[in-house]
């Protein structure tokens, strides 16, 4: 699997089965509730609580007074009840105290103008005085309970660039000069990368150099995707700050709450990933998309990624609605114990959700919780308990993993790069492609790795590359040598157009991968949103045409008309054993969809039986025995050939399990 991968294993934070936990709030509520809520989580079986992570007002009330009274009373209480601590470092969100005596800590939008306190996170990633007072604060922290028995795991800052990755002030425009020089060492390498003859816009001197303010045109994309890239960066820098300052006085792993999430996109987490001890995901499904099902099942894949292939953690979801969409849509019956084994199924270790309590007052009030405001006596409270004893009944899942023969790329150069504007439709955006590519392969029944770009393709019969706009030679160059292997490659338009510093490839696109793919492309010629395009071969297609010339390729589909009539739309080009198959335009789910399963054919990878569009079917593997999920998430029953015991139900079956519509049924396989 990919480059990157986390140091330590899940199976560490909580000694047997899968980690049950929740996000406690406990500073929100007084001590009569705490003991209350102990007994509960007994009940409904939680393993892990992370605290603290908002606690930075209450230990450090005032400049230069702490009070760790509660936050050592709310650790023994978890403890003495068996409840394993993930200790929050409370970074994420500064007193006021701090903002109003320095207020240079506050970040700055684009325009130069500063952003108030009163929320949370407002804090600029490069300052030196945030970074000051918050190693003092995890130090504190790390000296008091660094070998607390309680604690499992470090829960470092949290969400770290949800809301600030992009700070534009003037402490920020030094950071980023520093990290320009040590990328180019030279002004004359950076004014090349960033092609500045253009429009006059050569540097002299570094200190001429700023973030990409807002201008009164267009800013460089250079500058704009190296701004990116050293936002990540800043950002880790204070993870890992933190990281290390804990590592010294504690064993027990450490990390932060990715945010694999089609609205945030500000961190380019493969650089991230290795820094983490286990990996951990924060993920809400998403009613604005078309199908948040399959984004959930894309944010798993990605996770798992992310952790290398081996186990990682849910560390953040919500039992029923949130509090952020326009309309916050609550899990009907049922939806809750099968998109948590669905999380399972994608090779996580535990699921947990934010938050323990729904809470009375502050913005977050109506976001739901494992205790709802009506209490225990409900239904949502009865799925906590069942979904607590169904986390016990996978408890033998522990370290097993999911392999996959797939692999998709993913990175967020390409993101970045490809979602700039000025690009030739501002309607084609780089996540929903790739969502609508995994969404397409998920129908076909293949178990997908969602992969780096530079990773190591070797062990795929099949390599995805969705709109992966910005390309290097090496990764151009390691898809090429896989399909020489005899694997099979699918590329979709617009992707291998630039180069890493976002300059085109001449020659015809899709530059990287045009000898790869036997095409060339000449020109493209987008069309808007509502017109749909039709196909030779009855298919349909959206937002893309380009003029594609097959040079070497087979053209499988042609466009029957738009602006490109009679142009290839589908090629395959057989090199060696292997094959490339280009598709040069966004074609329609379903035409997408029978595409893929063409595709999935020619490369020799057998789709998991029974799986389809609403029935994901995936396999983990351990030392001594295969797992089968059969994940339902259509209204009608379905059955597979499977024999073995099957766990959520525990029950023997033999040969034919009917899983019920809605619902998921993990097989441990009977071996041959
Ligand atoms: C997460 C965050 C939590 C809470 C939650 C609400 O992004 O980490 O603190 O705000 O969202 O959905």
């Amino acid at each position: 699997m990919p480059t990157s991968a986390p140091r330590r294993d899940v199976r560490e934070l909580t000694h047997e089965g899968l980690v049950f936990g929740c996000d406690y709030n406990s500073e929100q509520w007084p001590r009569e509730t705490w003991h209350e809520d102990v007994v509960l989580m007994r009940e409904a079986g939680i393993t892990l609580v992370a605290v603290n992570i908002f606690g930075w007002a209450t230990l450090n009330p005032a400049e230069g007074v702490w009070d760790f009274s509660l936050l050592d009373e709310i650790l023994d209480l978890l403890h003495a009840n068996q409840i394993a601590v993930n200790l929050g470092t409370a970074t994420a969100s500064t007193p006021a105290w701090l903002t109003t005596a320095y207020p240079e800590v506050l970040p700055v939008a684009a325009d130069g103008t500063r952003r108030f306190p009163g929320g949370r996170q407002a804090w600029c990633p490069s300052s030196p005085v945030y970074r000051e007072r918050s190693k003092e604060l995890v130090t504190r922290i790390a000296d008091r309970y660094g070998s607390h028995p309680a604690v499992a795991l470090w829960h470092v800052s949290n969400e770290l660039g949800c809301h600030n990755a992009l700070c534009y002030c003037d402490v920020s425009a030094t950071a980023f000069r520093e990290w320009l020089k040590e990328r180019y060492v030279t002004i004359d390498a950076l004014n090349t990368a960033w092609g500045t003859t253009f429009w006059s816009q050569r540097y002299g001197e570094w200190d001429e150099i700023l973030p990409p303010r807002a201008t009164i045109s267009t800013t460089n994309p250079g500058q704009e995707l190296d701004f990116h890239r050293f936002s990540s960066d800043a950002l880790l820098d204070q993870y890992r700050a933190e990281a290390e300052v804990i590592r010294t006085r504690s064993e027990a792993p450490v990390t932060t709450n990715f945010m694999v999430a089609a609205h945030i996109r500000n961190l380019d987490y493969w650089s991230w990933a290795s820094d983490m001890d286990v990996v951990a995901n924060d993920h809400y499904l998403d009613h604005r998309l078309a199908d948040p099902v399959v984004e959930m099942g894309f944010s798993s894949d990605l996770s798992r990624g992310l952790a290398g292939g081996k186990p990682w953690l849910l560390m953040e979801t919500a039992v029923g609605a949130v509090n952020w969409q326009p309309l916050n849509v609550a899990r009907v019956p049922g939806e809750l114990q099968r998109q948590m084994v669905a999380h399972i199924a994608h090779g996580a270790d535990g699921v947990c959700f934010f938050q323990w309590r729904a809470s009375t007052q502050g913005s977050e009030k109506f976001h739901s919780a494992l205790v709802p405001h009506a209490g225990t006596d409900t239904r949502a409270w009865r799925e906590v308990v069942a979904l607590g004893s169904t986390m016990k009944d996978l408890a033998e899942l522990q370290g097993t993993v999911v392999k996959a023969e797939v692999a998709l790329l993913f990175g967020w150069d390409s993101w970045w790069a490809a979602d700039a504007d000025n690009h030739p439709s501002s309607e084609v955006r780089y996540l929903e492609q790739v969502h609508a590519t995994y969404a397409a392969l998920r129908a076909s029944g293949v178990t997908v790795d969602v992969v780096s770009p530079d990773a190591d393709l070797s062990p795929y019969r099949l390599i995805v590359v969705p709109a992966l706009y910005s390309v290097t030679d090496a990764t151009a160059a390691a898809v090429a040598d896989a399909v020489a292997m005899g694997a099979t490659a699918f590329v979709t338009f617009f992707s291998g157009i630039v180069d890493e510093n976002d300059r085109v490839r001449l020659g015809g696109y899709p530059g990287a991968f045009r000898g790869l793919l036997g095409v060339l492309v000449e020109e493209f010629s987008p069309v808007p949103a509502d017109v749909t395009l039709a196909l030779t071969s009855g298919g349909k297609a959206r937002l893309w045409t380009e003029y594609v010339r097959a040079e070497g390729a087979e053209v499988i589909d042609r466009f029957e008309d738009g602006p490109v009539a009679g142009s290839p739309v589908v090629t395959r080009n057989q090199v060696g054993s292997g094959a490339a198959w280009y598709a040069a335009s966004a074609l329609e789910p379903e035409t997408l969809a029978a595409l893929m399963s063409r595709v999935v054919e020619d490369s020799g990878v057998i789709p998991m039986p029974a799986a389809g569009p609403e029935v994901e079917v995936v396999r983990r593997v351990g030392v001594d025995a295969s797992y089968l999920f059969v994940i339902n998430h259509s209204l009608k029953d379905v059955s597979v050939d499977v024999s073995g015991m099957e766990l959520v139900q525990r029950r023997e079956v033999d040969g034919d399990l009917t899983v019920p519509a809605g619902t998921a049924r993990v097989v441990r396989e009977e071996t041959a």
